[in-house]
């Protein structure tokens, strides 16, 4: 008795293995039925999955051409042309609110880059652990991201333009807020100052919502403009900085990623950081004597001798930039742990 026992074990594990060795023949041979490559032509398509915050835009004609000299580059949001998108772009927003979802039951040509699309900061962007192994490229804020993607940047200055210093000033400090929320830090920083300085404070939650056309002439009446980031992210650094303050001519305060993190897209005396003060009386003093002094005061605008200030607004830009990656030769790359590198 004891020794058949081996030997039926044996021939159930024959069974077994032929059973197993005939399932992963069918598995290939569906496999191969399923295999799809790209159909590729001399231009770079770009597919655009959906549209971001469900904003449309134009994409009719050659757009990175006509608007932005990228050439052989085609943008579209055709996703019947699936087969053909050397990159598909999927923005992050309309993932995590489940209003769209990644074609994962469509074949996917293995040279075809799924590009992640957020410019949100990680307190928006959420727990990302589903997306990990999906992703081949990143589009973002982060300097370390495939695509850096900024809010804006200083290009050197094209024009000999004078300084333009706006002359009418008549408030210390303003601030334009939409989306007021306690716990910020930048909301109890600002609780703080006020009962220091009188700060002007404009937008939704001041019930005093400015229109695009006064936003800039509005802000361009205050010495510094309270550049406040929602959340604090290296690299994040918002059209707070670039728009609000640089291009109305107020002189910022950041609140935000440290200092240094600044210093790599912006010259160090072109802003005030609040972490610079050991108390917020002493950066109120700062202020005050720097709005007395002109000769101070115009030093923060030294910058503009140089450069000018260059706002990434348009979707269409952002998305034409993708072909510039081609001009390299391309090396695979999948994002296997997309959630810690968004939050690293
Ligand atoms: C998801 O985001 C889109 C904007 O892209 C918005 O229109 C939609 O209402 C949101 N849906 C949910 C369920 O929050
Ligand atoms: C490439 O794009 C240009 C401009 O959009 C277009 O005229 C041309 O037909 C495209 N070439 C191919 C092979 O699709
Ligand atoms: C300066 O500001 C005041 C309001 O404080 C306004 O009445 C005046 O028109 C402004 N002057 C110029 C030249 O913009
Ligand atoms: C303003 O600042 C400059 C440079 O720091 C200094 O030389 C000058 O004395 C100051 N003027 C006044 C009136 O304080
Ligand atoms: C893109 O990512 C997918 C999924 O991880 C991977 O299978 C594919 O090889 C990657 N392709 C490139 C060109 O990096």
């Amino acid at each position: 008795m004891k020794a058949l026992l081996p030997r039926r074990f044996i021939l159930f594990f024959l069974l077994f293995w032929t059973l197993w060795v005939f399932y992963r023949w069918l598995a290939t041979q569906a496999n191969k039925r399923q295999s799809c490559s790209l159909r590729m032509d001399s231009n770079i398509s770009i597919l655009l999955w959906h549209w971001p915050f469900g904003h449309q835009f134009e994409l009719d004609g050659d757009v990175c051409w006509e608007r932005y000299g990228i050439p052989r580059c085609h943008l579209h949001n055709q996703r019947s042309q699936f087969y053909y998108a050397d990159v598909v772009v999927f923005h992050h927003n309309e993932l995590k609110n489940g209003t769209q979802k990644l074609p994962l039951d469509l074949c996917r040509p293995p040279e075809q880059k799924w590009l992640w699309l957020s410019l949100e900061s990680p307190a928006s962007n959420g727990i990302l652990y589903a997306y990990n192994g999906l992703f081949n490229w990143t589009m973002s804020y982060r300097r370390d991201a495939d695509i850096f993607m900024p809010y804006g940047e200083l290009v050197p200055k094209k024009t000999t333009k004078e300084y333009i210093i706006p002359k009418n000033k008549s408030f210390l400090a303003c601030w334009v807020v939409s989306n007021y929320v306690t716990q910020h830090r930048r909301s109890k920083v600002y609780e703080s100052l006020k009962k220091l300085i009188k700060v002007q404070v404009y937008g939704n939650w001041a019930k005093r919502p400015l229109t695009v056309k006064e936003l800039l002439p509005t802000i361009s009446r205050c010495y510094f403009y309270l550049a406040f980031e929602n959340s604090e992210f290296k690299d994040y650094i918002t059209e707070k900085l670039w728009r609000n303050s640089f291009q109305a001519g107020a002189v910022p305060v950041v609140l935000g990623p440290p200092r240094k993190n600044y210093e790599l897209l912006v010259p160090p005396n072109s802003f005030i950081h609040v972490d610079d003060f050991e108390s917020l009386d002493s950066l109120v003093d700062f202020l005050k004597q720097l709005a007395s002094n002109e000769t101070q005061y115009r030093s923060y605008f030294k910058w503009q001798e140089h450069y000018e200030v260059k706002v990434y607004a348009d979707w269409r830009e952002r998305l034409c930039k993708i072909c510039t990656l081609y001009q390299k030769p391309l090396n695979k790359k999948v994002y296997h742990n997309l959630h810690a590198w968004a939050n690293r």
